[in-house]
């Protein structure tokens, strides 16, 4: 009694530790068949998925990240992903990131079972193909820090329940088709100015429309980044807008706006760039006093009233950009703004200044560009310390037979860049000024408010290359920026290119723990402001980048194959080209077939290779009668020749034999391995067109009978 008592405490024992082990290593049951759910509707997953059992085991999934038994990170940007997010996402319930960035052929609608993931604090969804409306449910995750979903095809309202996100530092909805008007909060209902901790709200390029709600902004904001433009918003410019001191960009360009600017402008003291170019916005030009932080300035085409310049231009010492263009101004052009140290353009183009030019003798080193274009100006007194572009075509001054000897009166030329990190320091390191690798990870940083437009001073840029060297430095071999331009939405492009620390390519790894740009651990020095970056799709060195739906289908339906696949085929996978995927999932050989083009040898056939149906029939002259050296039930046995001259015996089955092909490939495998003295060796095997060869060598002496004994009481 003593003695069973003992030996059930034993066994309870062993099975309590077996259990206590199982739980420690595996991942929950609901994440894996939640990944493996997403994998049924996600093409192109690295090669690492559905290889093992366990996403977080010894053998991790790429891009997944666990803690304890649950998977709290799903980090698979710019993999090349295909196809739709399923709602099986919404079984991940401790996932805290989601982030399936640059995945262009990755979209579909974003399912509104999303709202499950309550642990979620980043949902990152940056240059996809999502489409449909944004799901309100995404209101739900109210742990949510980082929501980006730029740059995809939403279409439909902002939801109201966005609101709701009191965590939301960092707002991305821009570039979209979103439209509609501005949610803000009503009674219960919700809306946008309940941000109240959003830093940034990246609105931009899309088709939002109607007037900026008063009730938006308020004093206990904490915005930063606003970027309201390339829209079809209407209405006045609130002047609660005033309230939000912490305000440093203010982008509202290329709008439908209308009414005077509010003079509580004025109070935004950290503001660093204001443009508000291309509305209808009418009254006195706004009054800018004390903004005395501004770098750039935009008022270009509004119809404000009539003015003398006014007298904040004379100001505000921190400029580099003022642009004016159709401001209706007149009178004398303000002397004292040339001496301002940090001035790069000057944009008074269409306005009606009239008098004498005198940009005085203390201009700025740095002013590269002055368009005063058709407006009045009768004549220039021009310091010698200025040899950069003034242009002055359409001014009275033009037709003064003194000035025809200069360029001043000629159209402006389109300045194209200049800059490319020449062998420049990226933090200690030499930067190469091409590409010094093969494969390099590249995309464009697009810089949606930067503080300064010439792009002619270097030292800008290696500010950029040294804070992003500090950052992914000691992960590449060398980096460089290249071709930096405004583009037609006046966003700073430039392109990033960053090579590999040891060999030509990154791995999918380096990729997704080294090369994080989408969800901002990465902030470019503030003279860039917010940017967003866009990369570029990247090939893996030839990676077996399978359908993973049939895989799925594989592990679920014939296991046995699966582990064959794995060990055996695992080499000849990654060798293969993606056009045979299909074929070898059908052909159970497909795997041995490739390693013999490659390699000559498959790896756990010894010796024994594969034949090409054609080949055995021109061996065996197209299989004759009089080649037949047995038959049986099975099938004949042929003698033949190789193209070497050895002979061989070659077993035929009968065209509809009832063995597998897999039961056939393990017969190859069993004979391959066997070598006994009264059993000739297998030299290979044929598995093609139908037909189910093995290949003997031939002995023609007296060994034969017991050798054909051998091979004939294999049931073929
Ligand atoms: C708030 O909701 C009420 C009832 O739906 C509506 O009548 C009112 O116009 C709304 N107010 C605003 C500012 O949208
Ligand atoms: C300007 O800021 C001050 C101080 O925060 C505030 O009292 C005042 O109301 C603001 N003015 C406007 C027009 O918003
Ligand atoms: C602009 O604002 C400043 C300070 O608020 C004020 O002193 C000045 O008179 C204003 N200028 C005009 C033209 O309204
Ligand atoms: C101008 O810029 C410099 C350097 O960034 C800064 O120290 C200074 O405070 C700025 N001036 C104003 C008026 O903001
Ligand atoms: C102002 O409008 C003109 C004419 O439409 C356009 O060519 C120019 O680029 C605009 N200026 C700015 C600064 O947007
Ligand atoms: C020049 O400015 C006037 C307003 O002062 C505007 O009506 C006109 O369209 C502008 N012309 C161009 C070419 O931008
Ligand atoms: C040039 O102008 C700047 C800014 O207005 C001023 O600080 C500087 O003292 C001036 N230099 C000379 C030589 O007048
Ligand atoms: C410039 O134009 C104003 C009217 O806008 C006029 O009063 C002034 O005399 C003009 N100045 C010159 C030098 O032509
Ligand atoms: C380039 O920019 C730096 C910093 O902004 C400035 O100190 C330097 O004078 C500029 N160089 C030229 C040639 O404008
Ligand atoms: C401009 O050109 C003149 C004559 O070519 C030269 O003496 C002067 O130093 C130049 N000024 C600058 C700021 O480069
Ligand atoms: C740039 O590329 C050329 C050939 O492609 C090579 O000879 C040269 O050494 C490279 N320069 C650098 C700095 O890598
Ligand atoms: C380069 O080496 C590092 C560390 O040894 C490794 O993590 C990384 O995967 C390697 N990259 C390549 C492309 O071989």
């Amino acid at each position: 009694m003593a003695k069973r008592t003992a030996a059930t405490l034993l066994l309870l024992l062993v099975c309590a530790i077996a259990g206590l082990q199982a739980s420690a290593t595996a991942t929950a049951n609901q994440d894996i068949s939640a990944l493996r759910g997403l994998m049924g509707y996600m093409e192109n997953l690295p090669s690492g998925w559905g290889r093992s059992n366990d996403p977080c085991g010894s053998e991790p999934w790429e891009g997944v990240t666990c803690s304890g038994t649950r998977v709290t990170e799903l980090k698979l940007y710019n993999m090349g992903l295909r196809g739709k997010l399923s709602g099986d996402i919404a079984a991940l319930t401790a996932l805290r990131t989601l982030d399936l960035s640059y995945n262009n052929d990755l979209g579909g609608q974003v399912t509104p079972d999303i709202g499950n993931l309550q642990q979620l604090e980043a949902l990152i969804l940056v240059s996809c193909s999502f489409s449909g409306t944004i799901p309100s449910e995404i209101g739900k995750l109210t742990q949510l820090t980082f929501l980006a979903l730029n740059s995809n095809q939403f279409i439909g309202n902002i939801p109201a329940s966005l609101g709701s996100l009191f965590k939301l530092s960092w707002l991305d909805l821009a570039d979209n088709q979103l439209s509609g008007s501005l949610p803000v909060s009503n009674g219960s209902v919700p809306g946008l100015d309940q941000l109240v901790n959003t830093k940034h709200f990246h609105l931009n390029k899309n088709r939002l429309s109607g007037p900026i709600p008063e009730k938006l902004f308020s004093s206990n904001m904490r915005m930063i980044h606003l970027l309201l433009d390339r829209n079809k918003l209407d209405g006045t410019i609130p002047a609660s807008i005033g309230t939000v001191q912490t305000l440093k960009i203010i982008r509202l360009d290329n709008n439908l706006l209308g009414g005077p600017v509010p003079s509580s402008i004025n109070n935004l003291t950290s503001l660093h760039v204001l443009n508000l170019a291309n509305n209808d916005l009418i009254g006195p030009m706004p009054n800018l006093t004390g903004l005395n932080s501004l770098n750039i300035v935009d008022l270009s085409n509004n119809s404000f009233d009539p003015s003398e310049a006014p007298a904040w231009i004379s100001e505000i010492e921190n400029v580099t950009t003022l642009a004016i263009e159709s401001g209706r101004l007149r009178g004398q052009v303000p002397q004292k703004l040339f001496s301002f140290p940090r001035l790069q353009q000057v944009i008074l183009k269409n306005n009606s200044f009239n008098g004498t030019l005198d940009m005085g003798s203390n201009i700025s080193e740095q002013l590269q560009v002055v368009n005063l274009e058709s407006n009045a100006l009768t004549s220039v007194a021009l310091s010698s310390s200025y040899n950069n572009s003034i242009f002055l075509g359409g001014n009275p001054v033009c037709s003064n037979i003194n000035l025809l000897g200069t360029n001043y009166c000629s159209l402006p030329q389109k300045v194209s860049p200049i800059y490319s990190t020449g062998l420049s320091n990226c933090g200690g390191k030499s930067c190469s000024t091409n590409n010094s690798c093969s494969h390099p990870y590249e995309g464009i940083m697009f810089f949606r408010a930067p503080y300064f437009r010439d792009l002619r001073n270097e030292t800008a840029f290696q500010l950029l290359e040294k804070s992003i060297w500090e950052q992914y430095g000691p992960n590449l071999g060398s980096m460089s920026l290249q071709n930096p331009f405004f583009d037609n939405d006046s966003y700073l492009e430039v392109h990033l290119v960053l090579c590999p620390l040891n060999g030509t390519y990154f791995s999918v790894k380096d990729i997704l723990e080294n090369l994080d740009l989408s969800s901002n651990m990465y902030t470019a020095p503030q003279v860039y402001g917010p940017f967003y970056f866009g990369a570029f799709p990247y090939s893996f060195p030839g990676v077996s980048r399978t359908y993973v739906g049939l895989i799925v289908g594989l592990v679920v339906g014939c296991a046995v194959l699966v582990i064959g696949l794995a060990s055996a085929g695992f080499y000849a996978f990654r060798q293969k080209k993606r056009a045979k995927k299909a074929i070898e999932m059908s052909n159970p050989f497909a795997t041995w077939e490739a390693s013999f083009e490659d390699s000559g040898a498959a790896p756990q056939l010894k010796g024994a290779r594969f034949f090409s149906f054609e080949e055995l029939k021109k061996c065996t002259n197209n299989f004759p009668e009089i080649n037949v050296i047995g038959s049986g039930g099975y099938g004949k046995v042929y003698r033949g020749m190789l193209v070497d001259g050895r002979m061989v015996a070659i077993k035929r089955s009968k065209v509809g034999s009832s063995q597998g092909g897999l039961e056939f490939k393990t017969e190859i495998e069993l004979l391959s391995r066997v070598h006994h003295k009264n059993l000739v060796d297998l030299v290979g095997f044929c598995f093609q067109q139908g037909e189910r060869m093995l290949i003997y060598e031939y002995v023609p002496n007296g060994t034969l009978r017991e050798s054909l004994a051998g091979m004939l009481s294999s049931t073929v």
